[in-house]
């Protein structure tokens, strides 16, 4: 199975970010973190930003929104053109009308869980979802370690994909590197978030190709 990885540019230079974008250009899509200061106690971007990013890559934009009310704003995100657009269930009103409507608008749609959220609620309605974002470290900050203790939820929802013979992604977000990868792709994720080992890796290109051979080496 392929495995995609998708540079975080949290890790990015800010005000280099169409030379750090040219610096990923081998990615499979563009993870863009935005962040309202209030879901998480940090502040990034929002939809002008993602826009600009967008106009200067041709690498399809992977949009995982950490923000209130992601019923109200999520669409805006589809609207321009993102390819994929992730809310968090702990933010949502209601999950599934938001994902019928970023895919109506023609998105992907995403669901991420924080480290504490139970899958239960989510297992019977894997359907209604293009990717689910299990968060490997707390949401708002890059540069954290990842938590082991989120691989059985993975393997839980990878076990929820096969049986229901969907092509939902498994995607896991935080502290992603060319040791915990393994750990990732053996749990059953097939899509990869990675910030810091990217951008702080003195050849991000060649980081990319080693985070994605040695997932594809474990995906099952
Ligand atoms: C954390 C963000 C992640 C972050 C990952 O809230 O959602 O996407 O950028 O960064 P690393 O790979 O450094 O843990
Ligand atoms: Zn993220």
């Amino acid at each position: 199975m392929p495995a995609r990885i998708n540079p975080s540019i949290l890790a990015a230079d800010f005000v280099n970010m169409q030379r750090d974008l040219d610096r990923i250009s081998s990615a499979d899509l563009v993870h863009v973190d935005v962040m309202d200061n209030h879901f998480v106690p940090n502040l990034t971007f929002g939809p002008q930003m993602v826009e600009r990013i967008q106009a200067v890559t041709r690498i399809p934009l992977d949009v995982h929104l950490m923000i209130d009310d992601p019923d109200h704003w999520a669409p805006g995100y589809a609207e321009l053109g993102a390819y994929s657009v992730t809310f968090h269930a702990e933010a949502a009103s209601d999950p599934v009308a938001l994902a019928r409507r970023l895919r109506a608008i023609g998105a992907r749609a995403g669901i991420a869980l924080k480290p504490d959220t139970a899958p239960d609620a989510y297992l019977d309605l894997l359907a209604e979802f293009d990717q689910v974002l299990v968060m490997t470290v707390e949401p708002g900050f890059g540069g954290q370690s990842f938590m082991t203790q989120t691989m059985p939820k993975l393997r839980r929802l990878r076990a929820a994909v096969s049986a229901a013979g969907l092509e939902t992604w498994l995607q896991v977000d935080g502290g992603v590197t060319e040791e915990t990868i393994v750990t990732a792709a053996e749990a059953g994720a097939d899509t990869f978030v990675a910030g810091s080992s990217v951008f702080r890796a003195d050849d991000p290109a060649a980081q990319i190709a080693l985070l994605r051979e040695t997932a594809a080496r474990h995906i099952h």
